[in-house]
């Protein structure tokens, strides 16, 4: 299972990204405004994304498939109690999932949609995204490149800190632009031994053509694709998209 043994150590190697995507999210959100202040945060994993809006103000709701991610998400929500908040998190898959009260801004970051290796996938998960949305309420995503995954991506990354190291292999599958990926671990224990444990991840490139058909189709309009972090047009060897949509 992913992001099972991995949640523990997630945010020492991570945590960073999301910092840098709030930072980004609050010079999109300027150019491409919501009205209103509730939103949810797809795929919120550890919830660092999702904690800082809600230290901003807003309701925010963190959906998440693991247990594990949602655990470690929940501890860091309890860790200030000084500090008043409207946070909730559910687990649930984000191609599956409902609320009762439609909120103005759904986000969903950091490879996430790579996950969904079927068109289906994506189909679903948009589908519950604009079933959730406010009409005129925003859908703010990134995805990695069918060309980052490609060539980008490195066949072995090696991520060592004090009392813990992790291997990644990955093998890019060209014909259906999948990168398979094994991620061993060794965890250091209170006793000096490692342990060891190892997760299955595959991200799927996308192309912007059958984004943009399923945005459609689920009733979506497309207010802009940039290259992440910047707010230029990609170009073909941008690592990472970052779109914005409107529920019509
Ligand atoms: C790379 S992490 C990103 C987490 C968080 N958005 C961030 O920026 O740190 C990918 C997350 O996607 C979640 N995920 C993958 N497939 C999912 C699915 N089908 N439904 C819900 N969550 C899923 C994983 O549990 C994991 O927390």
């Amino acid at each position: 299972m992913m992001y099972n043994d991995y949640a523990r150590y997630y945010d020492d190697g991570q945590l960073h990204f999301s910092v840098l995507m709030f930072d980004y999210l609050q010079r999109v959100l300027e150019l491409h405004p919501v009205a209103g202040r509730s939103m949810i945060d797809l795929a919120c994993g550890t919830g660092t994304l999702a904690l800082m809006h809600a230290d901003l103000g807003w309701d925010v709701l963190g959906i998440d498939a693991s247990r594990e991610m949602l655990r470690v998400a929940q501890r860091k929500a309890r860790g200030d109690v000084t500090q008043q908040r409207s946070i909730r998190f559910r687990r649930a898959d984000m191609r599956d999932w409902q609320v009762s009260t439609p909120v103005q801004l759904v986000t969903c970051f950091y490879d996430s949609l790579n996950y969904l290796l079927e068109e289906a996938d994506l189909a679903a998960t948009f589908g519950c995204v604009a079933a959730a949305l406010e009409p005129g309420g925003r859908w703010i995503f990134d995805i990695n490149t069918p060309y980052f995954l490609e060539h980008v991506w490195q066949p072995v990354e090696i991520d060592e800190r004090d009392g813990y190291v992790h291997i990644m292999h990955s093998q890019f599958e060209p014909e259906r632009c999948i990168s398979w990926l094994q991620l061993t671990g060794f965890a250091q224990r209170d006793d000096g031994l490692f342990e060891r444990f190892s997760e299955q991840h595959a991200e799927r490139g996308y192309s912007q053509a059958i984004l943009e058909q399923l945005l459609r189709l689920n009733g979506f309009t497309i207010e802009a694709v940039y290259d992440c972090f910047v707010l230029t047009e990609p170009t073909p060897i941008s690592h990472r998209w970052l779109w914005v949509c409107t529920k019509q």
